[in-house]
């Protein structure tokens, strides 16, 4: 055997599996930490409120992990449940009243939104001091502009944080990007960037994706479609992140789910692979938190964020 292929199959027994939820733990212990420090300096804790319209499933189960979590690092929550068939208006109308009322340092609105609603209207109602999912146009856009104090997409940071428990230094990293989001994407690729990578965003329309992500030291898969990303898209020794939550059931199989990668395959041939669930998912709701806890600190002006030290 080659000393190539020796190092090859060294790299597949050594296949790392990034434990999303160990390090949700280590997430909330900081998070716990910079609240209690907080409540020292300033006697307020953080409080979020929880947009939620309609019955869809998937959003209560969403809901309930990320009102348990906050109990859990001592943010104060609420959930406002408003009925499917609610108008636009209302729904506005009880935003804006978030947006105001200064006892609430961050506004999460559930998505999506039943058929018919205007998401966009409503989002662009949040005071973007508030937006702790990052999705005001105003956040977005200092974000993209690499500003200080924006703040950014909840997935992405995830993402960012587990790659970082892989690799030490991105500079001049080849990372593929697959899906174009306004909430995973592009941000994705805007923060790959910020850390000195080369990025290529693929999508539906790109040629070659296969070819495209063979070539990445890095691949981020936010494609919504199952299992997509085979073992012969991957480089030997890549690190692999899979965003995707593909519901079983929704295809017509045995219930249980898949993300956008073909787990069993790919983990033979990259470094370090997410899984699904337990990889991505802990992680979107780690960063809502500390997203809340930046918000209030920015609000009240308590810390600098060298102090604060999310
Ligand atoms: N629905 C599914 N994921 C998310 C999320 O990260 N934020 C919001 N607001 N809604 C979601």
């Amino acid at each position: 055997m080659s000393s190539f292929h020796k190092s090859v199959r060294h790299e597949i027994e050594q296949s790392r599996i990034i434990d999303g939820v160990a390090l949700s733990h280590t997430i909330d212990a900081e998070v716990s930490d910079a609240i209690f420090r907080l409540e020292q300096e300033c006697g307020q804790r953080p409080h979020l409120a929880v947009v939620v319209v309609g019955e869809d499933p998937a959003s209560h189960i969403y809901v309930a992990n990320k009102v348990k979590r906050c109990r859990k690092v001592g943010i104060e929550s609420r959930k406002i449940q408003l009925a499917a068939n609610v108008s636009q208006e209302t729904l506005l109308g009880a935003v804006e009243e978030l947006s105001t009322d200064k006892s609430v340092h961050g506004i999460l609105l559930q998505l999506p939104l039943p058929q018919g609603m205007d998401a966009r209207e409503i989002i662009h109602a949040i005071d973007p001091a508030k937006d702790v999912d990052g999705f005001h146009p105003l956040n977005f856009g200092r974000f993209m502009a690499g500003l200080d104090h924006a703040l950014a997409p909840c997935t992405p940071q995830g993402c960012l944080r587990l790659l970082q428990t892989e690799i030490s230094d991105f500079q001049g990293k080849d990372a593929t990007v697959i899906g174009c989001s306004n909430i995973v994407g592009k941000p994705m690729a805007e923060l790959l960037l910020q850390q000195g990578c080369s990025v290529t965003s693929v999508h539906h329309l790109s040629h070659d994706i296969e070819g495209k992500c063979r070539a990445a030291d890095i691949i981020v898969a936010a494609a919504g479609a199952p299992q997509l990303v085979k073992a012969s898209w991957v480089k030997p020794g890549a690190v692999v992140i899979d965003v995707g939550i593909n519901r079983l059931r929704d295809l017509g199989k045995k219930p249980g789910i898949v993300g956008d990668v073909d787990f069993e395959e790919v983990r033979k041939v990259a470094s370090a692979i997410t899984p699904v669930p337990g990889g991505v998912g802990p992680l979107t709701i780690s960063y809502l938190l500390v997203n809340t806890v930046r918000a209030f600190n920015n609000q009240l002006g308590v810390f600098s964020d060298e102090q604060l030290k999310l």
